[in-house]
Protein backbone atom coordinates (compact mmCIF):
# COMPACT_ATOMS: atom_id res chain seq x y z
CA UNK A 1 0.00 0.00 0.00
CA UNK A 2 1.19 3.15 -0.88
CA UNK A 3 1.30 6.25 1.80
CA UNK A 4 -0.59 9.05 1.44
CA UNK A 5 1.54 12.37 2.68
CA UNK A 6 0.34 15.72 2.93
CA UNK A 7 2.21 18.49 2.13
CA UNK A 8 1.81 21.98 3.00
CA UNK A 9 3.12 24.81 0.83
CA UNK A 10 2.95 28.73 0.14
CA UNK A 11 1.37 30.34 -2.34
CA UNK A 12 2.84 33.62 -2.41
CA UNK A 13 0.33 35.34 -5.54
CA UNK A 14 -3.25 35.14 -2.85
CA UNK A 15 -0.73 35.07 0.29
CA UNK A 16 -2.01 31.44 1.42
CA UNK A 17 -1.08 27.93 2.60
CA UNK A 18 -2.41 25.19 0.31
CA UNK A 19 -2.41 21.34 0.89
CA UNK A 20 -1.03 19.08 -2.30
CA UNK A 21 -0.43 15.35 -1.72
CA UNK A 22 1.87 12.82 -2.60
CA UNK A 23 1.69 8.83 -2.57
CA UNK A 24 4.68 6.88 -1.51
CA UNK A 25 5.13 3.54 -2.67
CA UNK A 26 6.60 0.76 -0.36
CA UNK A 27 9.78 -0.58 -0.51
CA UNK A 28 9.95 -3.83 -2.13
CA UNK A 29 11.19 -6.89 0.04
CA UNK A 30 14.88 -8.03 -1.33
CA UNK A 31 13.48 -10.58 -3.72
CA UNK A 32 10.90 -8.75 -5.59
CA UNK A 33 13.80 -5.77 -5.81
CA UNK A 34 16.33 -8.17 -7.41
CA UNK A 35 13.13 -9.08 -9.74
CA UNK A 36 12.17 -5.77 -10.35
CA UNK A 37 15.75 -4.35 -11.06
CA UNK A 38 15.82 -7.68 -13.41
CA UNK A 39 12.99 -7.01 -15.56
CA UNK A 40 13.34 -3.03 -15.62
CA UNK A 41 16.54 -3.46 -17.34
CA UNK A 42 15.07 -5.91 -19.79
CA UNK A 43 12.14 -3.21 -20.34
CA UNK A 44 14.32 -0.49 -21.29
CA UNK A 45 16.43 -2.89 -23.50
CA UNK A 46 13.49 -3.59 -25.59
CA UNK A 47 11.71 -0.13 -25.84
CA UNK A 48 15.23 1.34 -26.52
CA UNK A 49 14.84 3.37 -23.61
CA UNK A 50 17.15 5.14 -21.03
CA UNK A 51 16.81 6.04 -17.73
CA UNK A 52 17.21 9.56 -16.49
CA UNK A 53 17.45 10.16 -12.79
CA UNK A 54 17.68 12.77 -10.14
CA UNK A 55 20.14 12.66 -6.74
CA UNK A 56 16.94 12.85 -4.78
CA UNK A 57 15.06 9.87 -5.95
CA UNK A 58 15.40 6.18 -4.29
CA UNK A 59 19.19 5.04 -4.78
CA UNK A 60 17.96 1.59 -6.47
CA UNK A 61 16.85 3.83 -9.52
CA UNK A 62 19.82 6.29 -9.27
CA UNK A 63 21.88 2.82 -9.58
CA UNK A 64 19.94 1.17 -12.22
CA UNK A 65 20.19 4.53 -13.97
CA UNK A 66 23.77 4.62 -14.39
CA UNK A 67 23.88 0.12 -15.08
CA UNK A 68 22.19 0.86 -17.76
CA UNK A 69 24.07 3.65 -19.37
CA UNK A 70 21.36 6.35 -18.23
CA UNK A 71 22.24 9.35 -16.00
CA UNK A 72 22.05 10.26 -12.22
CA UNK A 73 22.38 14.00 -12.53
CA UNK A 74 21.02 17.32 -11.42
CA UNK A 75 18.39 19.28 -13.81
CA UNK A 76 20.50 21.21 -15.77
CA UNK A 77 22.56 17.97 -16.49
CA UNK A 78 19.59 15.67 -16.71
CA UNK A 79 17.74 18.21 -19.46
CA UNK A 80 21.55 18.50 -21.66
CA UNK A 81 21.74 14.71 -21.55
CA UNK A 82 18.22 13.88 -22.64
CA UNK A 83 18.27 16.40 -25.46
CA UNK A 84 21.64 14.52 -27.04
CA UNK A 85 20.84 10.63 -25.95
CA UNK A 86 19.94 8.79 -29.24
CA UNK A 87 16.96 6.59 -27.59
CA UNK A 88 13.33 6.90 -28.64
CA UNK A 89 12.28 6.53 -24.85
CA UNK A 90 13.19 9.33 -22.21
CA UNK A 91 12.11 7.87 -18.74
CA UNK A 92 13.00 10.80 -16.31
CA UNK A 93 12.59 9.59 -12.62
CA UNK A 94 12.29 12.81 -10.61
CA UNK A 95 9.50 15.78 -11.09
CA UNK A 96 7.20 16.69 -13.48
CA UNK A 97 9.26 20.01 -14.86
CA UNK A 98 11.69 17.61 -15.37
CA UNK A 99 10.22 15.45 -17.34
CA UNK A 100 8.56 18.59 -18.81
CA UNK A 101 11.84 19.89 -19.36
CA UNK A 102 12.98 16.68 -21.42
CA UNK A 103 9.90 16.79 -23.62
CA UNK A 104 10.38 20.11 -24.85
CA UNK A 105 13.68 19.89 -25.58
CA UNK A 106 13.37 16.15 -26.99
CA UNK A 107 9.64 16.76 -28.91
CA UNK A 108 10.22 13.66 -31.01
CA UNK A 109 10.91 11.36 -28.01
CA UNK A 110 8.77 9.91 -26.07
CA UNK A 111 9.12 10.97 -22.44
CA UNK A 112 7.77 8.63 -19.62
CA UNK A 113 7.65 9.44 -15.61
CA UNK A 114 7.23 6.88 -13.31
CA UNK A 115 4.66 9.15 -11.49
CA UNK A 116 3.05 12.30 -13.90
CA UNK A 117 1.69 13.70 -9.99
CA UNK A 118 5.24 13.76 -8.97
CA UNK A 119 5.07 17.86 -8.21
CA UNK A 120 7.05 20.53 -6.40
CA UNK A 121 6.15 23.15 -4.25
CA UNK A 122 7.85 26.26 -6.03
CA UNK A 123 5.92 24.71 -9.42
CA UNK A 124 2.90 24.72 -7.22
CA UNK A 125 3.72 28.08 -6.00
CA UNK A 126 4.04 29.95 -9.16
CA UNK A 127 0.58 29.50 -11.33
CA UNK A 128 0.92 31.09 -14.66
CA UNK A 129 -2.47 32.79 -14.43
CA UNK A 130 -1.04 35.48 -11.22
CA UNK A 131 2.99 34.69 -12.44
CA UNK A 132 1.32 36.71 -15.79
CA UNK A 133 -0.14 39.21 -13.98
CA UNK A 134 3.23 39.68 -12.08
CA UNK A 135 5.34 40.31 -15.50
CA UNK A 136 2.25 42.35 -16.97
CA UNK A 137 3.05 45.28 -14.08
CA UNK A 138 6.64 45.29 -14.74
CA UNK A 139 7.47 45.38 -18.55
CA UNK A 140 10.58 46.89 -17.98
CA UNK A 141 12.19 43.64 -16.26
CA UNK A 142 13.99 40.50 -17.48
CA UNK A 143 11.93 37.83 -16.58
CA UNK A 144 14.51 34.91 -15.10
CA UNK A 145 12.35 31.62 -13.56
CA UNK A 146 13.74 28.71 -12.24
CA UNK A 147 13.69 25.56 -13.90
CA UNK A 148 11.22 24.16 -11.37
CA UNK A 149 8.24 25.65 -12.86
CA UNK A 150 5.61 24.76 -15.43
CA UNK A 151 5.78 24.84 -19.16
CA UNK A 152 3.71 27.88 -19.28
CA UNK A 153 5.78 30.09 -17.03
CA UNK A 154 9.01 29.32 -18.71
CA UNK A 155 6.96 30.20 -21.74
CA UNK A 156 5.62 33.61 -20.04
CA UNK A 157 10.04 33.73 -19.30
CA UNK A 158 12.92 35.27 -21.02
CA UNK A 159 15.34 33.04 -19.49
CA UNK A 160 15.39 29.61 -17.84
CA UNK A 161 18.42 28.80 -15.01
CA UNK A 162 18.86 26.15 -13.09
CA UNK A 163 20.41 26.62 -9.32
CA UNK A 164 24.21 25.56 -10.92
CA UNK A 165 23.97 28.37 -13.77
CA UNK A 166 21.47 31.18 -12.17
CA UNK A 167 24.63 33.53 -10.54
CA UNK A 168 26.16 33.28 -13.78
CA UNK A 169 23.06 34.17 -16.14
CA UNK A 170 22.25 36.92 -13.70
CA UNK A 171 25.41 38.42 -13.25
CA UNK A 172 25.56 38.47 -17.25
CA UNK A 173 22.47 39.86 -17.52
CA UNK A 174 23.28 42.46 -14.98
CA UNK A 175 26.34 43.49 -16.66
CA UNK A 176 24.02 44.46 -19.77
CA UNK A 177 22.05 46.61 -17.24
CA UNK A 178 19.18 44.88 -17.14
CA UNK A 179 16.90 44.58 -14.27
CA UNK A 180 15.07 41.33 -13.09
CA UNK A 181 12.03 39.95 -12.70
CA UNK A 182 12.62 36.40 -10.67
CA UNK A 183 10.83 33.83 -9.99
CA UNK A 184 9.78 31.23 -8.24
CA UNK A 185 12.18 30.41 -5.43
CA UNK A 186 12.87 33.60 -2.41
CA UNK A 187 15.82 32.27 -1.35
CA UNK A 188 17.47 31.48 -4.58
CA UNK A 189 16.77 34.96 -5.95
CA UNK A 190 17.85 36.19 -2.94
CA UNK A 191 20.84 34.46 -2.92
CA UNK A 192 21.49 35.62 -6.31
CA UNK A 193 20.97 38.96 -5.92
CA UNK A 194 23.51 39.02 -3.09
CA UNK A 195 26.49 37.47 -5.11
CA UNK A 196 25.65 39.64 -8.33
CA UNK A 197 23.91 43.07 -6.95
CA UNK A 198 21.61 42.72 -9.81
CA UNK A 199 18.20 44.83 -9.24
CA UNK A 200 15.63 41.35 -8.57
CA UNK A 201 12.43 41.53 -7.89
CA UNK A 202 11.33 38.36 -6.20
CA UNK A 203 8.01 36.17 -6.30
CA UNK A 204 8.23 34.75 -2.67
CA UNK A 205 8.02 30.83 -3.45
CA UNK A 206 9.96 28.43 -1.03
CA UNK A 207 10.33 24.42 -1.58
CA UNK A 208 9.05 22.76 1.26
CA UNK A 209 12.63 20.44 1.89
CA UNK A 210 15.02 23.59 1.81
CA UNK A 211 13.28 25.72 3.54
CA UNK A 212 13.26 23.79 6.72
CA UNK A 213 17.02 23.85 7.73
CA UNK A 214 17.30 25.38 10.94
CA UNK A 215 20.33 27.93 11.44
CA UNK A 216 20.61 26.96 15.14
CA UNK A 217 20.39 23.59 15.10
CA UNK A 218 23.31 23.31 12.24
CA UNK A 219 25.48 26.20 14.37
CA UNK A 220 25.15 23.57 17.22
CA UNK A 221 26.22 20.00 14.88
CA UNK A 222 29.22 22.57 13.68
CA UNK A 223 30.37 23.34 17.14
CA UNK A 224 30.16 19.49 17.60
CA UNK A 225 32.26 19.31 14.77
CA UNK A 226 34.79 21.69 14.38
CA UNK A 227 36.69 20.08 11.38
CA UNK A 228 33.74 19.66 9.09
CA UNK A 229 33.21 21.77 5.90
CA UNK A 230 29.44 22.67 5.18
CA UNK A 231 27.58 22.17 2.23
CA UNK A 232 24.37 24.01 1.05
CA UNK A 233 21.97 24.36 -1.40
CA UNK A 234 20.73 27.39 -2.51
CA UNK A 235 17.52 26.48 -2.21
CA UNK A 236 17.81 27.14 1.73
CA UNK A 237 17.03 30.18 3.68
CA UNK A 238 20.06 32.96 3.84
CA UNK A 239 21.06 31.99 7.56
CA UNK A 240 21.60 28.56 6.77
CA UNK A 241 23.81 29.89 3.70
CA UNK A 242 26.08 32.19 5.68
CA UNK A 243 27.05 29.21 7.64
CA UNK A 244 28.23 27.55 4.49
CA UNK A 245 31.63 26.87 3.32
CA UNK A 246 30.14 26.05 0.08
CA UNK A 247 27.08 27.05 -1.76
CA UNK A 248 26.03 25.37 -4.95
CA UNK A 249 23.55 23.34 -6.65
CA UNK A 250 23.40 19.16 -6.37
CA UNK A 251 26.13 18.90 -8.51
CA UNK A 252 27.99 21.61 -6.82
CA UNK A 253 27.71 19.46 -4.08
CA UNK A 254 29.20 16.12 -4.95
CA UNK A 255 32.21 18.72 -6.42
CA UNK A 256 33.15 20.17 -3.06
CA UNK A 257 32.49 16.60 -1.39
CA UNK A 258 35.45 15.66 -3.67
CA UNK A 259 37.75 18.19 -3.55
CA UNK A 260 37.20 20.45 -0.57
CA UNK A 261 39.89 19.15 2.27
CA UNK A 262 37.53 17.82 4.69
CA UNK A 263 37.35 14.50 6.08
CA UNK A 264 33.52 15.36 7.49
CA UNK A 265 30.51 17.08 5.76
CA UNK A 266 27.56 18.57 6.76
CA UNK A 267 25.41 18.75 4.04
CA UNK A 268 22.07 20.73 3.77
CA UNK A 269 19.97 19.63 1.02
CA UNK A 270 17.68 16.37 0.19
CA UNK A 271 19.11 13.50 2.06
CA UNK A 272 18.25 11.78 -1.29
CA UNK A 273 22.17 13.21 -2.03
CA UNK A 274 23.38 11.09 0.71
CA UNK A 275 23.78 7.97 -1.65
CA UNK A 276 25.86 9.26 -4.41
CA UNK A 277 28.15 11.05 -1.84
CA UNK A 278 28.90 7.78 0.24
CA UNK A 279 29.28 6.09 -2.92
CA UNK A 280 31.56 8.60 -4.25
CA UNK A 281 33.91 9.25 -1.14
CA UNK A 282 33.42 6.07 0.81
CA UNK A 283 36.33 7.49 3.25
CA UNK A 284 34.65 10.32 4.35
CA UNK A 285 31.58 11.18 6.82
CA UNK A 286 28.79 13.07 5.88
CA UNK A 287 26.41 14.24 8.39
CA UNK A 288 22.54 15.58 7.35
CA UNK A 289 22.22 19.51 7.90
CA UNK A 290 19.37 19.44 11.23
CA UNK A 291 15.51 20.68 9.91
CA UNK A 292 13.32 20.28 13.08
CA UNK A 293 14.93 21.18 15.78
CA UNK A 294 11.98 20.21 18.40
CA UNK A 295 9.34 20.04 16.03
CA UNK A 296 9.85 17.45 13.60
CA UNK A 297 6.91 16.72 11.49
CA UNK A 298 6.77 14.80 8.34
CA UNK A 299 6.83 18.02 6.39
CA UNK A 300 11.08 18.49 7.83
CA UNK A 301 12.35 14.92 6.98
CA UNK A 302 14.65 16.25 4.54
CA UNK A 303 13.34 14.03 2.01
CA UNK A 304 11.01 15.40 -1.03
CA UNK A 305 7.86 14.12 -1.03
CA UNK A 306 7.72 14.18 -4.49
CA UNK A 307 11.04 12.94 -5.68
CA UNK A 308 9.63 9.98 -2.82
CA UNK A 309 6.89 9.03 -5.19
CA UNK A 310 9.54 7.52 -7.99
CA UNK A 311 9.61 3.51 -6.99
CA UNK A 312 11.07 0.31 -9.32
CA UNK A 313 7.48 -0.86 -9.48
CA UNK A 314 5.37 1.89 -10.96
CA UNK A 315 9.11 2.54 -13.21
CA UNK A 316 8.98 -0.90 -14.73
CA UNK A 317 4.69 -0.26 -15.03
CA UNK A 318 5.59 2.60 -17.26
CA UNK A 319 7.89 0.69 -19.21
CA UNK A 320 5.61 -2.05 -19.91
CA UNK A 321 2.35 -0.32 -20.72
CA UNK A 322 4.06 2.88 -21.96
CA UNK A 323 1.42 4.86 -19.60
CA UNK A 324 2.82 7.74 -18.16
CA UNK A 325 3.27 10.08 -21.50
CA UNK A 326 4.88 13.20 -20.66
CA UNK A 327 2.74 15.93 -23.17
CA UNK A 328 3.11 19.30 -23.53
CA UNK A 329 0.79 20.76 -26.61
CA UNK A 330 3.30 22.18 -29.12
CA UNK A 331 2.72 25.94 -29.32
CA UNK A 332 3.49 26.01 -25.68
CA UNK A 333 6.83 24.09 -25.66
CA UNK A 334 8.02 25.71 -28.81
CA UNK A 335 7.94 28.90 -26.46
CA UNK A 336 9.32 27.57 -23.43
CA UNK A 337 12.02 25.98 -25.62
CA UNK A 338 13.50 29.57 -26.05
CA UNK A 339 14.32 30.55 -22.59
CA UNK A 340 15.70 27.01 -22.07
CA UNK A 341 17.56 26.30 -25.12
CA UNK A 342 19.21 30.37 -23.83
CA UNK A 343 20.12 28.88 -20.96
CA UNK A 344 21.65 25.97 -22.61
CA UNK A 345 23.60 28.08 -24.72
CA UNK A 346 25.00 30.02 -22.51
CA UNK A 347 26.18 27.38 -20.12
CA UNK A 348 27.53 25.37 -23.19
CA UNK A 349 29.87 28.75 -23.82
CA UNK A 350 31.14 28.23 -20.56
CA UNK A 351 32.25 24.88 -21.07
CA UNK A 352 28.95 23.78 -19.06
CA UNK A 353 27.99 25.49 -15.58
CA UNK A 354 30.09 23.92 -12.59
CA UNK A 355 27.31 23.87 -10.05
CA UNK A 356 29.86 25.46 -7.81
CA UNK A 357 29.20 28.55 -6.49
CA UNK A 358 32.72 30.16 -4.84
CA UNK A 359 31.37 31.22 -1.64
CA UNK A 360 33.13 30.91 1.33
CA UNK A 361 30.65 31.30 4.31
CA UNK A 362 31.17 31.49 8.24
CA UNK A 363 34.46 28.50 8.56
P1 LIG B 1 19.31 20.98 -8.91
O1 LIG B 1 19.10 21.93 -10.04
O2 LIG B 1 20.47 21.31 -8.05
O3 LIG B 1 19.32 19.58 -9.39
O4 LIG B 1 18.06 21.12 -7.93
C1 LIG B 1 16.78 20.80 -8.34
C2 LIG B 1 15.90 20.72 -7.19
O5 LIG B 1 14.73 20.47 -7.32
C3 LIG B 1 16.47 20.98 -5.87
O6 LIG B 1 15.52 20.91 -4.89
FE1 LIG C 1 10.80 21.02 -5.55
FE2 LIG C 1 12.05 21.12 -3.23
FE3 LIG C 1 11.25 18.78 -4.18
FE4 LIG C 1 13.31 20.11 -5.35
S1 LIG C 1 13.25 19.24 -3.29
S2 LIG C 1 11.62 19.11 -6.38
S3 LIG C 1 12.62 22.23 -5.08
S4 LIG C 1 9.91 20.49 -3.56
Amino acid sequence: MNKIVDVEYERPATCDTRHAWASIPEEPDQERRAELKHLIREALRARNAVLVSHYYVHPDLQDLAEETGGLVADSLEMARFGKRHAATTLVVAGVRFMGETAKILSNDKTVLMPELDANCSLDLGCPVEAFSTFCDAHPDRTVVVYANTSAAVKARSDWVVTSSCAVDIVRHLHQQGQKILWAPDKHLGQYVQSQTGADMLLWRGSCVVHDEFKVQELAALKAQHPDARVLVHPESPAEVIALADMVGSTSGILKAAATLPARTFIVATDNGMMHKLRRLNPDKTFLEAPTAGSSATCRSCAHCPWMAMNGLENLLAVLQDGMNRVEVPAGLAARARVPIERMLDFTAGQGGASGLVPHIGAA
